[in-house]
């Protein structure tokens, strides 16, 4: 039995997905946000997700250790079968397959939901995240030298790709 859940997250999750990302604001380059997220900005980015753009939780013993969201890639309509993904595992329960169980089932979401591709955007010093995703199948597209800013050091991102066997909808 896996000893945790994955389901669809609800507006009740978006305190417990804010603490697990607030972690990160903190003390990583995973994410360049810099000032805590509030929760009012929480709430409003868990009433944007839908079937094509869900947010997901991972639950254990009650408790939320994890979460994932598929994101717009870019608002033009054409752009409309590209996502971006977004795995969160909460920093006490790293290496215990809650990510790579988060990202294949975002995949398998976007195939339902009829997306084409999905496209990770990464600091280049986030070795974990880049073996996550190239362990599921994400393919290395490029880096941009530079272009992000955090803890007073210039990085690197690099850009990651997945293309989903769907068709046209
Ligand atoms: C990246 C992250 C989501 C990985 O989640 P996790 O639950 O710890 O990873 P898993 O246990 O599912 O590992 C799956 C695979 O990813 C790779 N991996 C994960 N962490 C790794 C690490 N620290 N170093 C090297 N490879 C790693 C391995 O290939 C691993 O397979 P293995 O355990 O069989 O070797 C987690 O470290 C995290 O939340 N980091 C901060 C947020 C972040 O960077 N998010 C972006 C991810 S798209």
């Amino acid at each position: 039995m896996p000893e945790f859940t994955i389901r669809l997250a609800t507006l009740a999750d978006a305190e417990a997905i804010r603490a697990i990302y607030n972690y990160y604001v903190t003390h990583s380059t995973c994410t360049y946000q810099i000032e805590l997220e509030t929760a009012e900005e929480r709430a409003a980015w868990m009433r944007e997700r839908s079937e094509k753009y869900p947010a997901t939780v991972a639950e254990a013993d009650g408790q939320i250790i994890a979460w994932a969201a598929l994101s717009p890639w870019k608002s033009r309509c054409g752009y409309a079968w590209a996502a971006e993904a977004s795995v969160y595992v909460h920093h006490e329960h790293h290496r215990r397959g809650l990510g790579r169980t988060l990202l294949l089932d975002l995949i398998e979401r976007a195939k339902q939901a009829g997306l084409h591709t999905i496209i990770g955007g990464t600091s280049s010093d986030q070795q974990a995240s880049l073996a996550l995703q190239y362990a599921v199948g994400f393919e290395l597209i490029g880096t941009f030298r530079e272009v992000g800013r955090k803890f007073d050091h210039w990085l690197d991102v690099t850009y990651t790709q997945l293309t989903l066997p769907v068709s046209l909808r």
